[in-house]
């Protein structure tokens, strides 16, 4: 079900340690030769469609890290480039958000999500979320909060599913569901419409609870759905944002952004206490910068949502496989004969999703090219078509 469920045995197989900067000259430190100068220990022709993770980082963000990266700075977020995101994000999400640069999106779901919890909180979630599958335990065990799972299908949550674990308040013997998490777009890669978004958060704030949501792939649902940021978070009713920048062209760095900061608290202090903050953050700004402040962040989403309606309009035709989810973002899922998915392998890395039942999950990134996805087509037609 998750990214790590396959090893790494095809990368590893992949990988060559021949230099691609000038030899070496002579070793002085001992330093085993294919770590000096540089040497790239990876084949880069090898291309797949396990995760929008596995994508290098988009040039332009490299270039921004680059202009930032001489001279000094202040440290921990007093420098030049977290103030000008803090105008930049405010553009896009409303005026009074505040942003919260972090590392990692796991660090972001469980600090925005403390930020809105009381320490006996529970948080509603589905139970393909993040937060309850790929995280570790995360939010339990570091954040201090249950999660409440409810099945939902399509990786969408409704009022009607949420209402089946927000019950119970003032119920000393149960965790006190005071907080819903929703995902856009979803683990399953379908993406929540802004009524979607507005029907939930007013049932949720209807009920005293808070409305998070982990938007590790925001920008692809932007693109998807043709609107503006804000339309299906701060507008829509949404009180804290996980906003993901890896996945759409970041080396790293998520940001924890308050889009309703009277519903939070704490998140200055959670963010160190949970070892999210960054001393070096002008890196992480910057590169949010890149993506943010001109149209980089939605050219690499299109490109990436593009490439996944390619690959399923190919898929279409093969009868043998059988999509899942309707390919709203990035991904697409689909259901193999038995044994098809490890004979594709053989060429393209992608993840099982649900092992048991066949079904795969295959990403599409920014660095997704047109002869990526129609060599990968040629590939399951010849074994499948
Ligand atoms: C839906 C979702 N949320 C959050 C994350 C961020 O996780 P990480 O802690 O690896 O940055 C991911 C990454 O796979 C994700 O898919």
């Amino acid at each position: 079900m998750t990214e790590h469920a396959v090893t790494d045995k095809a990368i590893t197989e992949n990988a060559t340690t021949e230099p691609v900067t000038e030899p070496a000259t002579a070793d002085t430190t001992g330093a085993p030769a294919a770590g000096r100068q540089g040497a790239r220990l990876h084949d880069p022709s090898v291309r797949g469609f396990a995760s929008d993770n596995y994508a290098g980082v988009h040039p332009e963000v490299l270039q921004a890290l680059a202009a930032a990266n001489d001279g000094h700075q202040v440290s921990y977020g007093e420098d030049v480039y977290t103030a000008r995101l803090q105008e930049v994000m405010a553009g896009h999400f409303g005026p009074g958000v505040e942003v919260f640069p972090v590392f990692n999106g796991t660090g972001a779901n469980v600090l925005s999500l403390q930020s809105v919890l009381p320490r006996w909180g529970a948080v509603v979630c589905a139970r393909t979320a993040h937060i309850n599958m790929d995280e570790n335990g995360a939010p339990e065990r570091v954040g201090g909060m249950k999660l409440l799972t409810v099945p939902a299908p399509d990786g969408k949550l409704t009022p009607e599913l949420i209402d089946r674990e927000a019950w119970g308040w003032g119920d000393e013997h149960r965790a006190q569901p005071l907080a819903v998490s929703i995902t856009q777009t979803t683990e399953l890669g379908t993406c929540y419409t802004p009524a979607e978004v507005r029907a939930i958060a007013d049932h949720v704030h209807a009920r005293g609870m808070k409305l998070h949501m982990d938007g590790a792939r925001l920008a692809n649902a932007a693109a998807h759905l043709e609107l503006p940021l804000r339309a299906f978070t701060s507008d829509a009713g949404v009180d804290v944002l996980s906003f993901g920048g890896t996945k759409n062209g970041m080396m790293y760095g998520e940001a924890v952004v308050a889009l309703h900061p009277e519903a939070t608290s704490g998140l200055l202090y959670l963010r160190k206490m949970n070892m999210q903050l960054a001393s070096k953050m002008r890196f992480i700004s910057a590169q949010f910068l890149a993506l943010l402040e001109g149209d980089l962040w939605l050219r690499s989403a299109r490109h990436a949502n593009a490439m996944a309606s390619r690959l399923r309009a190919g898929v279409e035709g093969i009868d043998a496989v059988r999509p899942t989810q309707a390919t709203e973002s990035n991904g697409v899922f689909a259901v193999l004969p038995a044994g098809a998915a490890d004979r594709l392998r053989e060429s393209f890395r992608f993840y099982d999703w649900d092992e048991a039942a066949g079904e795969v999950r295959w990403m599409c990134g920014f660095d997704t090219t047109e002869a990526d996805v129609d060599a990968f087509l040629a590939a399951i037609r010849r074994e499948l078509g």
